[in-house]
């Protein structure tokens, strides 16, 4: 079984998409956070965001060097580890989060997370924009999550050091800039987590799973 959860920034993808993996016992993929690895890895080498070649060059060097830049599905958090290093902290930063939506326009890097995730054998929840649209468009169970602007800032506010104000404008033209790769899948459940407890929203979208 797949199970897709997509939705706009901070809308509590990765903690609802977690608990519902969770509770199937099952593994959870954050594609987020692949896009993320590989926004650092370029500000890291100081190459362009204009251009895939540079990018895909290095993920492919560091593939055939035997440090590839893998996604380990793990049930309490998704890592991203580049050979023997885990460089999952290096991934929420303000510089990530400002440089990320320009990465996740290259149709090539697109293409790359596409495959990382697609090496991995189901069942599980894969979160993120796309994921039951153009990644796993045979999901079995689909979900889209929506939250004002405001209330996405005040939980982002707890995990970053801004304030509201700068938080929630990030948010807006991160939603603007992502807007081509966010459209809901037709059949998706969309489910606004503004209101309710992280586990009344996950137990709303087990509610909607096929026996
Ligand atoms: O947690 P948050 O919603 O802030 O973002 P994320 O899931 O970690 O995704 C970070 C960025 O990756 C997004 O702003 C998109 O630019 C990009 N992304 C994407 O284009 N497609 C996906 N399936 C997942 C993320």
């Amino acid at each position: 079984m797949i199970v897709t959860i997509d939705g706009v920034a901070a809308s509590g993808k990765s903690s609802v998409a977690s608990g519902v993996a969770r509770a199937l016992n099952i593994p959870y993929l954050s594609s987020g956070l692949l896009y993320r690895a590989a926004t650092w890895a370029a500000l890291s080498q100081r190459l362009p965001l204009t251009d895939a070649a540079p990018l895909l060059s290095l993920l492919n060097r560091w593939e055939a060097d035997g440090t590839p830049l893998t996604l380990r599905p793990l049930p309490q958090g998704n890592e991203i580890w580049v050979g023997e290093q885990n460089v999952t902290d290096l991934l929420h930063t303000t510089e990530v989060d400002a440089h990320v939506s320009a990465a996740a326009q290259l149709p090539e890097l697109r293409a790359w997370v596409d495959a990382q995730l697609h090496r991995i054998s189901p069942p599980f929840v894969a979160e993120g924009r796309d994921m039951g649209t153009a990644v796993f468009p045979q999901a079995q169970a689909k979900f889209y999550l929506e939250a004002s602007a405001r209330v996405r800032a005040q939980r982002r506010v707890q995990e970053r050091p801004q304030d509201l104000e700068s938080v929630e404008a990030a948010l807006r033209l991160r939603d603007e800039r992502d807007a081509r790769q966010s459209a809901p899948a037709p059949d998706a459940v969309h489910i606004d987590t503004g209101s309710g407890t992280l586990e009344q929203i996950i137990a709303q979208v087990l509610s909607h799973l096929p026996a």
